[in-house]
């Protein structure tokens, strides 16, 4: 593999398994609803925004049209909230295996590091894993206007640091945002099943499978 200048991570499925606690939020709010929301439904919402999540989910509970907008934002925010109420629980010792160890690696060897995630919980879960700092820039859910697979959130971040797209490795484990590297021009890394993930440079099954 060429010398890369920057390597951007995904951070929910990639750095933290977040993904256990986004379902149990959303499944709580199906069964508010009235219907059932299984895990196997929950994997369509990896990578996927979080209006773009409830939508999925009414589609699920065979409601797609039943509510309003105002009321599709109530919805966001009550999972919202349960999700948050999770997080702040996060412990440091939930970041997933090698994570911290490659990010620090890399830093050390003047690769530049960041963040590009779709979530808007980015700063407190960086904050309770302890890793802020282990990052050069963090582009997430409070800087871009587009969901992955646009490459908004992975341009933004190669543009901060002055590091052409060329010159970026993007880890990431949903295939909208394997698309949304290549979108940018930067060449992902697909980690977890690489059924999930077409397109992607090479597969890792996580992080720590990773050779730097
Ligand atoms: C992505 C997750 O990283 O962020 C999605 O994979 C989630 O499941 C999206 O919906 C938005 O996250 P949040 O925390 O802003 O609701
Ligand atoms: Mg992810």
């Amino acid at each position: 593999m060429k010398p890369y200048k920057m390597a951007i991570f995904d951070l929910d499925g990639v750095i933290v398994d977040t993904a256990k606690y986004h379902y149990l939020a959303w499944r709580e709010l199906a069964e508010r609803l009235g219907f059932e929301f299984t895990q196997e439904h929950n994997e369509r919402l990896k990578g996927v925004s979080r209006w773009r999540s409830l939508e999925i989910l009414l589609e699920v509970g065979g409601m797609p049209d039943k509510f309003t907008d105002a009321e599709k934002e109530d919805m966001a925010n009550e999972k919202n909230k349960r999700y948050v109420g999770y997080i702040s629980q996060l412990r440091e010792d939930e970041i997933l295996p090698g994570a911290r160890e490659l990010i620090a690696r890399m830093k050390e060897n003047g690769i530049k590091t960041a963040i590009g995630s779709a979530s808007k919980n980015t700063p407190l879960i960086l904050e309770r894993l302890g890793i802020a700092d282990l990052f050069d820039v963090v582009i997430d859910g409070n800087s871009t206007q587009k969901a992955k697979p646009d490459p908004e959130v992975f341009v933004l971040g190669a543009k901060a640091m002055d590091v052409p797209p060329g010159d970026c490795i993007v880890f990431e484990d949903a295939q909208a945002g394997i698309d949304a590297a290549l979108a940018a021009g930067m060449t992902p890394i697909g980690v977890g099943d690489p059924h999930n993930l077409v397109g992607a440079e090479i597969h890792v099954p996580a992080l720590k499978d990773f050779i730097f």
